[in-house]
């Protein structure tokens, strides 16, 4: 573009002007952009620096310019650099000269940051609905199988039994914890930067609260050559996203460990799974891995940005231009992941009679026998002690608690009597009924609550 070149002799390099193109990846910015520059040219009329009849030709130009997009008929072109420059070519291709004084009183330093600002702020909404739709289809699961007792691990070894509502109820509380993070970096994203110019604000008499109204932001910015470098909310978005795939990922890794035959604990529905080119058997959690896996990209943009901002010096640089494909990265890999693991969870089937063979194994009540001897007037420690000879003693025989004799007991400690017989899978349940226990009726109260969170 000639005003662009403006003192260059010479054409750019083939290979420069390829490697400082935007536009392959920051055409998406094109509705934010169109935006900013139609309330860019309202404010401008309304301040008498254009007139009147100049921002409507202006105005709608840039809403043809937009129809010509959707409609796929628009031509994008490398030499134009960016989105920026794109639809300021076309707009003056269309209407003329008076094209040329929609950039009155801006940069693409200050322009870029409100597109990209306005872009994560409409990314953060529609997170914090699949959020939603997420927790809301654990709180569906866990209600449906309230009932079903499964053993609760340590190390990945059996350790007390948990309801299984009790279990999915953590991840709400994950996913939740996210919900606040993205809600908290939307606060700091929502602010707008126009009017900020290169980077010592601009010499017209802007009016920038206008903007900011007619944009939707509720904050503007307070310092220029913070507000053209800053990309805060893009770390934080991406950080924000890094930690919620590390929730989705660890739901995942259980998923995939729930499916096969080894725990047997869920079945996951065809829809959502995949199978073998070779092994006819295979219903294989693709999905649930897939997801596990993508939550290294996330991380590795997040690294990319942090890396990227570090040695910056005030105020715009085009380094910042690599700030774009991370972040729409992020996003579509968070969105996308939120909604597949969402419908997965929505449709899993709970295998009640693998979970009650697993319960049976793994002398998930011995917490309860000792505690049982505490109650009796033994130290804890001691009955710690027994209880663990207990066990040594009915895994070399082959049996279970229930069908140890009472003689048998006795012999490892005179405070054993009739009612050892009566812990069991439920009474070790209700005995936990402490906030944030696993009791039924805590886990009934955590419920209701998880549901008002979420708004019914
Ligand atoms: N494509 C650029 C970016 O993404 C737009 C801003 C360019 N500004 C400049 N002075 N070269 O950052």
């Amino acid at each position: 573009m000639s005003h662009i070149r403006g003192r260059f002799q010479k054409k750019a390099d083939k290979c420069a002007a390829a490697y400082t193109a935007s536009i392959p990846f920051d055409w998406r910015l094109y509705p934010y952009d169109i935006a900013g520059s139609i309330a860019h040219a309202r404010m401008l009329a309304k301040q008498g620096i254009i007139s009147a009849e100049e921002a409507k030709v202006i105005t709608d130009g840039l809403a043809s310019i937009l129809e010509e997009i959707e409609q796929g008929e628009f031509q994008f072109k490398s030499e134009l650099e960016d989105i920026h420059m794109n639809i300021e070519a076309r707009l003056i291709e269309k209407v003329g000269d008076v094209g040329g004084k929609l950039h009155t009183a801006r940069s693409r330093n200050d322009q870029v940051a409100l597109d990209l600002r306005l872009f994560a702020k409409e990314a953060i909404a529609e997170t914090l609905i699949r959020l939603q739709v997420f927790q809301r289809a654990l709180i569906d699961l866990a209600e449906d199988n309230k009932d079903v007792i499964m053993p609760g691990y340590t190390h990945l070894q059996p350790a007390q039994p948990v309801l299984l509502a009790h279990h999915l109820l953590a991840y709400f509380e994950m996913m939740q914890r996210d919900v606040d993070r993205f809600v908290d970096c939307r606060g700091r994203t929502d602010v707008m930067p126009l009017g900020s110019g290169a980077l010592a604000g601009v010499a017209y008499n802007i009016d920038r609260d206008f903007l900011a109204q007619e944009l939707g932001f509720s904050q503007i910015s307070r310092n220029s050559m913070d507000a053209v470098s800053d990309r805060d909310f893009v770390i934080e978005y991406e950080a924000a996203a890094s930690i919620c795939m590390m929730h989705l990922s660890r739901m995942a890794e259980e998923i995939i460990l729930w499916s096969p035959a080894e725990f047997g604990f869920i079945e996951l529905d065809e829809a959502y799974a995949t199978g073998s080119s070779i092994m006819p058997q295979k219903r294989n959690p693709d999905i649930a891995e897939l997801s596990r896996g993508k939550t290294g990209r996330v991380y590795g943009h997040l690294m990319a940005m942090l890396t990227t901002m570090k040695g910056l010096p005030l105020a715009y640089n085009r380094d910042l231009q690599e700030d774009k494909e991370g972040l729409f990265d992020v996003v579509d890999t968070l969105l996308s992941t939120l909604e597949v693991l969402a419908g997965m969870v929505g449709t899993v089937k709970v295998k009640r009679a693998s979970i009650e063979s697993a319960l049976q194994k793994g002398y998930l009540l011995a917490t309860d026998l000792a505690d049982y001897l505490v109650k009796k007037g033994a130290p804890f420690r001691t009955a710690h002690d027994i209880v663990a000879r207990l066990v040594s003693h009915a895994a070399d025989n082959g049996k279970s608690f229930g069908e140890l004799s009472l003689d048998e007991y006795k012999r490892f400690s005179p405070l054993f009597a009739d009612d050892v017989y009566s812990i069991t899978m439920e009474s070790s349940l209700a005995a936990r009924d402490i906030v944030g226990g696993t009791a039924p009726s805590q886990v009934g109260q955590a419920l209701a609550e998880a549901k008002r969170i979420i708004g019914n």
